[in-house]
């Protein structure tokens, strides 16, 4: 598939949504992301299984592995948030999406999770669904996905649900 072929050879992919750019975290930069978990239940509602505080050897690791892809999302040529996707079967999984605390409550959540979906379209056409994991607990995230039209649909590793939604523009990508 398209985005486990990735390459470090390949043009850096990049995209843009609604002013907002996407582009591939390789080389790997762990700057500015390394600064992004305000505490720890930051960092588990991120990435349940890794150590806090920011661990830089564990998460080059991770960022180095062909799957998932990293990406950076911009504003304005600042960096604001950092996500993974990865191929799920039919579906764009989306993976490890944190904001910089400092710009969160601006409205830029529904934004980037849209920038996420533009991402997983132009790597992985053809895939009908983006699905994702959300921690038990994690509210914020968990009414930012319902008011994109994301469902509920099962449970995923322990102390977590699975959401999911059509991939494609409909429904629309915002409150219903
Ligand atoms: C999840 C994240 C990207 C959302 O970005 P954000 O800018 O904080 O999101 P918003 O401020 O736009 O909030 C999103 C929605 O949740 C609501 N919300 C905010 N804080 C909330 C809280 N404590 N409880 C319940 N809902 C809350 C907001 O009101 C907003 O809904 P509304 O626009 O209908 O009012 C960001 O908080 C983050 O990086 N969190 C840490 C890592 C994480 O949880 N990642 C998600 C993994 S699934």
């Amino acid at each position: 598939m398209a985005l486990a072929a990735l390459s470090d050879r390949d043009p850096i992919p990049c995209g843009e949504a609604e002013g907002l750019v996407w582009r591939r975290n390789r080389p790997v930069a762990l700057a500015p992301l390394a600064g992004w978990f305000a505490d720890a239940q930051d960092m588990a509602f991120a990435h349940p299984f890794a150590r806090f505080p920011f661990d830089a050897e564990e998460w080059e690791e991770l960022l180095t592995r062909p799957s998932p892809a990293f990406f950076y999302a911009d504003k304005d040529g600042v960096p604001f948030a950092h996500f993974g996707l990865r191929p799920n079967d039919d579906a764009v999984h989306l993976c490890f999406l944190v904001m910089d605390p400092a710009r969160r409550g601006e409205g830029l959540a529904r934004p980037l999770v849209r920038l996420a979906a533009a991402a997983g379209r132009a790597l992985l056409p053809g895939s009908e669904r983006m699905t994702l994991n959300v921690s038990t607990g994690n509210l914020r995230a968990e009414r930012l996905y319902l008011s994109l039209g994301f469902r509920r649909n099962g449970w995923a590793e322990e102390g977590m649900f699975q959401m999911e939604r059509p991939l494609g523009l409909q429904p629309p990508w915002d409150r219903p």
